[in-house]
């Protein structure tokens, strides 16, 4: 089994994905609000990559069941019901509901990698349910961060090596790209207080300037939803966790 990362989504094409098992991570702050929205029992997350799409989406699709989520510049794009904090993302908010999620980076990342196989979406809050399903399926994995405009992020990164040491400890055979072992070492210097690290990071400091603080702290939390949240056509849903398989299976 081998890993790859990808530190920009801009590394690929669309059709570089064909074939491919991914997982996009964008933990300040899309994926973190995916986790969060399917963790309080949202029905599915539809990501777009304009605003066009997103108003078109909403008016007239999935029973009107809908709710435009997402940002530009950080900030609630107008006429969205939601923002892009995950704070947003309750379980009152979003129980039942499909979201419709337009974001800056991380939104886009998802659609770019659409021809996937596989498409697992990944952040602090999912990591050790998503790495675990991983090590199992055993296929060759492509990690793809978000990052900022193109550009490569540390937060992003820091999440893919926290991702690659936990599917190690499942799986103690997995075969490293240079991208995917640095970013096990920048886990490594970065990855013990994640909360300080975000904060030190050109993202998080925007998000603490302009007043999301505490977006920070849930981006930050590990392990806080055992889910597995998987892309199929057009559409993010949760997939069954091992735990839950296994309580099936002995049924
Ligand atoms: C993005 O997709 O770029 C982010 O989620 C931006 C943010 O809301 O902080």
């Amino acid at each position: 089994m081998k890993v790859n990362v990808l530190l920009s989504p801009l590394n690929a094409d669309e059709l570089y994905f064909s074939g491919k098992t991914s997982v996009v991570i964008d933990v300040l702050r899309a994926t973190s609000v995916i986790i969060n929205a399917l963790g309080n029992g949202a029905k599915e997350i539809i990501p777009v990559n304009t605003v066009d799409f997103a108003m078109k989406v909403s008016g007239n699709a999935f029973g009107g069941q809908t709710l435009l989520g997402g940002e530009r510049n950080t900030k609630k794009i107008e006429g969205f019901a939601l923002g892009n904090s995950p704070r947003e993302y309750d379980e009152d908010t979003v129980k039942g509901k499909s979201i419709i999620l337009y974001t800056t980076n991380g939104s886009k990342a998802i659609v770019r990698a659409k021809f996937s196989d596989n498409l697992f979406i990944c952040s602090f809050g999912n990591l050790n349910a998503l790495a675990e399903h991983l090590a199992n399926i055993n296929k060759d994995i492509v990690i793809v961060c978000s990052g900022a405009n193109g550009m490569f992020c540390i937060e992003d990164t820091v999440c893919a090596g926290k991702l690659i040491s936990e599917m190690q400890k499942h799986n103690e055979e997995i075969e490293l790209s240079d991208s995917s072992l640095a970013s096990v070492v920048l886990n490594k210097s970065f990855g013990k207080s994640l909360i300080k690290m975000l904060s030190q990071t050109e993202h998080g400091k925007i998000l603490i300037e302009n007043g999301y603080e505490d977006d920070l702290k849930i981006c930050a939390k590990l392990n806080s939803h055992d889910i597995i949240p998987y892309y199929d056509s057009g559409v993010i849903k949760l997939q069954k966790t091992e735990s839950e398989k296994s309580v099936e299976s002995a049924k």
